[in-house]
């Protein structure tokens, strides 16, 4: 078939104009991607890990993800919920990224999604543990590579039943995520016979424990429950034991209690806690994970290495489906949503509500591990409690 004349000009113009495009133009466009993380505070850490996971897919995929070439913009969001918004539309508004990923905090998390709902922007989220996230507010853009509070408390309230507790005290930062699983704790706790006889709270990120555990030390109940994190964490398991509670009163939490935390000393061996990734587990993804992390960065990976690991496989299902083009949200959507992860923690799937559904596992501090002690629940979905998708 002959081109008219008029498409044959067009089309030797187009080829002059390519030539004198520079090669960057030509090239796929990148990826620009949005770590809203915190990488100060006591949960600097947690972001650092998260990064750090994410980067070593795309390094292992030749620095490319889905087959785009990928730009990072990096903002600290100090885990500061007011400042939040302002963070989010930056990212979105001024570097124009196709994707947020973010973030730790549960309170930063929520204003985050709001920002993305109201900007039509996708967002993946690598840790902050708020039921609402994939409940109330879940949406198709919004994605979570990481669990609800639900998942791991609820399971420890079981479990710390079936281990013969009766009373416990429950002790955590007065915010979403700590209040959340204080709240599922109870359920399954007092669902299997238990009894929280004293709810306790103190301001996020206070670190001044001593008053709360003199109280403990004066209620004496079969138990301790708490959710703390980070920099407060490591001080709250070595101030626990300082206080001469470690050996009277056991303490329990969600894994995170003693997740990248461990220093083999003395203050947290024996902590029970519940979480979608232990030390030890036995899978070939995993061995191979942790030898690729220690390699880069000359350091363990925690849950939150997984996690923003998982982020970025999330991501690249994404963008292979659509070849890069970001404009293809739904084709794009669709991709992730059938994604089938090839996760550290194990098998691992995504709910309707876009969370995931995996196995908790009931780890015990030996040394500087949180071993695998066996499947406390196994693939466990969050109930999505007011999700409408
Ligand atoms: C949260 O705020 O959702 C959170 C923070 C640290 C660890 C786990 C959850």
């Amino acid at each position: 078939m002959t081109m008219p004349r008029s498409s044959r000009l067009l089309a030797v113009l187009a080829a002059g104009a390519a030539l004198l495009l520079p090669a960057a133009t030509l090239a796929a466009s990148k990826v620009r991607v949005g770590l809203m993380l915190p990488y100060t505070g006591t949960y600097a850490g947690l972001g650092n890990n998260i990064t750090n996971g994410f980067k070593l897919f795309v390094e292992e995929n030749g620095g490319k993800l889905g087959g785009s070439e990928v730009e990072y913009f990096t903002v600290d969001d100090e885990s500061d919920p007011a400042k939040a918004p302002d963070n989010a539309s930056k990212l979105i508004k001024r570097d124009k990224v196709d994707v947020l990923v973010g973030t730790v905090h549960s309170g930063v998390a929520m204003a985050m999604a709001k920002v993305a709902r109201d900007n039509n922007s996708l967002l993946i989220n690598p840790n902050a543990g708020a039921a609402e996230l994939t409940g109330a507010l879940c949406s198709p853009n919004h994605f979570r590579t990481s669990f609800t509070m639900w998942q791991s408390s609820h399971t420890m309230g079981k479990v710390a039943a079936a281990q013969g507790k009766k009373t416990a005290v429950t002790f955590t930062w007065g915010y979403a995520a700590g209040n959340e699983a204080v709240e599922a704790f109870k359920e399954g706790f007092e669902a299997a016979g238990g009894k929280v006889v004293k709810a306790m709270t103190l301001p996020f990120p206070q670190v001044e424990f001593q008053s709360y555990l003199t109280e403990i030390a004066a209620l004496k109940p079969d138990m301790v429950f708490s959710f703390f994190s980070g920099g407060g964490a490591r001080k709250y398991l070595a101030d626990y034991a300082a206080a001469g509670l470690k050996a009277k009163i056991p303490l329990y939490g969600p894994g995170f209690l003693t997740e990248g935390v461990l220093d083999g000393s003395e203050a947290a061996q024996g902590v029970q806690t519940t979480l979608h990734y232990a030390d030890g587990l036995d899978n070939a993804k995993d061995k191979a994970f942790r030898a690729a992390y220690l390699k880069a960065f000359k350091a363990e990976p925690d849950v939150f290495s997984v996690q923003g690991y998982d982020a970025a496989q999330l991501l690249a299902a994404g963008l292979a489906a659509v070849k890069g083009d970001t404009s293809k949200r739904k084709e794009m959507i669709a991709a992730m949503e059938g994604a089938r992860l090839e996760s550290p923690r194990g098998k691992m799937s995504l709910s309707k509500a876009h969370n995931p559904v995996n196995d908790i596992y009931l780890r015990k501090v030996e040394g500087k591990l949180n071993k695998m002690v066996n499947v406390a629940a196994p693939a466990l979905a969050d109930p999505a409690r007011g999700c409408k998708m």
